[in-house]
């Protein structure tokens, strides 16, 4: 095996050693190892197989409510039975270690898993929303439903869509005519204002932005790391395939979330 990696490794940890202020972006490839698919990976990729506008657009969802909350509701199912990789338990102890010393790592996350928060990390903006809360699709009122733990039946299907078991969103209980939908942002919706506040004060005020697992294609999630470069933070980028990042990162490491974050741990 080419020693390349070894030598990034080394170059990253001399490039974090005295930093104390890390943001940490990660996109679907940070929960690829744990078992959530990614989008845009070939073949596995959810939308290798499934279209996008078919089942993540509110149009979408206004038109078959029973095939986009069954589709969800199944994706969110496999988000809840897999558990955090070495790499999610590493960032959430570099994170107490540097608050600690009086730092911050803060992790700005385009996934809608709670993988960073059961790794035992404090994420700063969920950018894309989250699958575990809900609202009402017509008057936006949150709902406290919430996602019973699967079955084994549930997990062992990969359904595709006319597979799929169709099971109707339930009602809204303060509007009555609206139906619920998990709070996360659909292709053609906005971005919770906050989640991309927060996010680009994070970026401009950081020593080293870390990128993990993200195609760098989706905006404007994919300005983060050009901004936090222009604010003079060193970009380290990770990802077993090159981005349109890779040339202007300051490090591109080829390799995956779960081995290499490991090995950056100061
Ligand atoms: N470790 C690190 N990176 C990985 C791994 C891994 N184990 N496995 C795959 N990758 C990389 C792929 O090479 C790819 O560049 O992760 C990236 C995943 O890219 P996408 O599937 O496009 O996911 P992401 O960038 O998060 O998509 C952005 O698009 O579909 C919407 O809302 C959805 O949040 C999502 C957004």
């Amino acid at each position: 095996m080419s020693n390349f990696p070894n030598v990034a490794i080394r170059e990253a940890r001399a490039m974090i050693q005295d930093a104390q202020r890390i943001v940490v972006l990660t996109g679907a490839g940070m929960s690829a190892e744990s078992g959530v698919p990614t989008f845009r990976d070939a073949q596995t990729g959810l939308w290798e197989k499934y279209s996008p506008e078919e089942l993540a657009t509110p149009e979408a969802m206004y038109n078959r409510p029973d095939l986009v909350w069954s589709w969800m509701l199944h994706q969110a199912r496999v988000m809840r039975s897999v558990e955090p990789h070495d790499g999610h338990r590493m960032l959430g102890s570099w994170q107490r270690e540097l608050v600690d010393g009086g730092g911050a790592l803060n992790i700005v996350t385009q996934n809608i898993d709670d993988l960073h928060e059961r790794g035992g990390s404090d994420v700063l903006a969920h950018l894309h929303g989250t699958t575990f809360t809900f609202r009402c699709f017509e008057c936006q009122a949150p709902s406290d439903y919430r996602l019973e733990d699967p079955t084994d039946e549930q997990l062992q299907a990969t359904p595709t869509l006319d597979q799929l078991k169709l099971e109707e969103p339930p009602a809204c209980g303060v509007c009555s005519h609206g139906f619920i939908r998990p709070n996360i942002v659909m292709f053609g919706e906005l971005l919770p204002q906050h989640a991309m506040d927060d996010a680009l004060e994070a970026v401009r005020e950081a020593d080293v932005a870390i990128v993990v697992g993200t195609s760098n294609i989706v905006q404007p999630a994919a300005t983060l790391p050009i901004a936090a470069s222009a604010a003079g933070a060193l970009v380290i980028e990770i990802n077993p395939h090159m981005t349109p990042l890779s040339q202007d990162a300051d490090l591109y490491i080829p390799g995956t979330a779960g081995t290499i974050l490991p090995e950056l741990y100061p």
